[in-house]
């Protein structure tokens, strides 16, 4: 009998606990309907986060991309609000930019023309004046819900999800304020299509178990204790001294983000916020990976990095700032490398099971997170 990917029993031992599970099998990262249903089930119902308030600087900024199929707009307008539209022209669908810049004072269609103000809404559609009931006010560009958290941009694509805040849960802003990332100004991003799925790469940025062999030249290992969100976060917080930003064999460094409270002051958190964006929070900066999951087998990697605006006021910035690119230029192509090679090993022709690490738990509540919403809750 064919292997039924949506039957509950087909991973009743990746729902065991940690010392006795079995990771996803290999289906779960190559089959197109598993995909597709965890876009349905996932990324349409979830707070989605793509990118920061401050990389729109100034009215007429904007950036267009492509989100898990789905052509997204995220425009600053003239009353500097940020709002996200579908990009796709009312007329006939197309695209009304593409990539990224700024300067936009309206929208043009490159098609026919049609045009839209910074709003959404259209200004003129020519030669539509003998089109029956055809009213402007009824064809502006469709929005999609967006809110922010100092600074973060999260969409949600489903109109009857709750609000931002209630996703990210009361203990958020408690276990992560102090940062004052309202106040963060973004120095750096860099983009990377990896050939892998989107679960593995969240699986690898949280777990600390392949650091000592994946980033033996480049990071220390890391010894590090789970703190479970009460919203839609889990984290991993490792204790240390110093910042985690810079390389192992590296000494000079940013001072630390004044008012750092708790857990903050203490270490560093890689904090994954699902489905799909992980924080790296230490003492004198912050970077993201943002992943825009493109098909079972294709994932768009963004990683990002902001610091506080008194440290990229400082003189010394654009030189010191160079020892943390090298960290993150150096340790991240690492990551892709094993993610996509790993990738090539999952064979659903061969359906042999693995099994998970101790040292692996959040990988563990990742793979049963992702199963609860794509098979509908299921006990574990
Ligand atoms: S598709 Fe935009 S004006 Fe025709
Ligand atoms: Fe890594």
């Amino acid at each position: 009998m064919p292997l039924d990917l949506f039957d509950p029993q087909t991973y009743s031992n990746v729902r065991r606990p940690l010392l006795e599970a079995e990771p996803l099998p290999a289906h779960c990262y190559t089959e197109r309907s598993f995909f597709d249903r965890e876009v349905q089930t996932i990324f349409l119902k979830h707070w989605n986060f793509v990118g920061r308030a401050d990389m729109l600087g100034k009215p007429g900024d904007y950036m267009a991309f492509d989100f898990v199929g789905i052509p997204v707009l995220l425009l600053r307008g003239r009353d500097e609000r940020v709002r996200a539209f579908y990009n796709f022209c009312r007329h006939r669908g197309t695209p009304l930019v593409t990539g990224e810049g700024s300067g936009l004072s309206t929208l043009l269609c490159p098609y026919h023309s049609w045009v839209y103000d910074l709003t959404g809404k259209l200004m003129s559609a020519p030669g539509m004046q003998a089109a029956k009931g055809f009213r402007t006010a009824d064809y502006g560009l469709r929005p999609i819900r967006l809110e922010t958290w100092q600074g973060f941009i999260f969409l949600n694509f489903d109109d009857k999800a709750g609000p931002l805040v209630d996703y990210l849960g009361v203990d958020f802003a408690e276990e992560f304020g102090s940062y004052n990332f309202a106040d963060m100004v973004t120095v750096r991003r860099k983009e990377f299509d990896l050939a892998c799925n989107w679960k593995a790469y969240v699986e690898n940025a949280m777990e600390a178990y392949h650091v000592p062999t994946v980033h033996h030249t480049s990071l220390i290992e890391q010894k590090c204790t789970v703190i479970a969100g009460k919203g839609h976060w889990i984290a991993l917080h490792e204790e240390h001294e110093g910042t985690e930003a810079i390389l192992s064999d590296d000494t000079t460094t940013f001072p630390h983000i004044a008012g750092l409270k708790g857990r903050a002051d203490m270490g560093t958190y890689f904090n994954l916020i699902y489905p799909s964006t992980m924080f790296g929070l230490t003492r004198d900066c912050m970077w993201w990976l943002e992943l825009h999951p493109r098909g079972p087998d294709r994932t768009r990697l963004i990683v990002g990095s902001a610091f506080p605006k008194s440290t990229v006021a400082r003189a010394d910035f654009a030189e010191i700032v160079q020892r943390y690119y090298r960290r993150w230029d150096k340790s991240i192509p690492e990551d892709n490398v094993i993610s996509q090679l790993q990738h090539q090993g999952f064979s659903p022709l061969v359906p042999v099971a693995g099994r998970l690490a101790p040292d692996e738990p959040v990988v563990h509540v990742f793979n049963n997170w992702v199963l609860d919403r794509v098979l509908g809750r299921t006990a574990a």
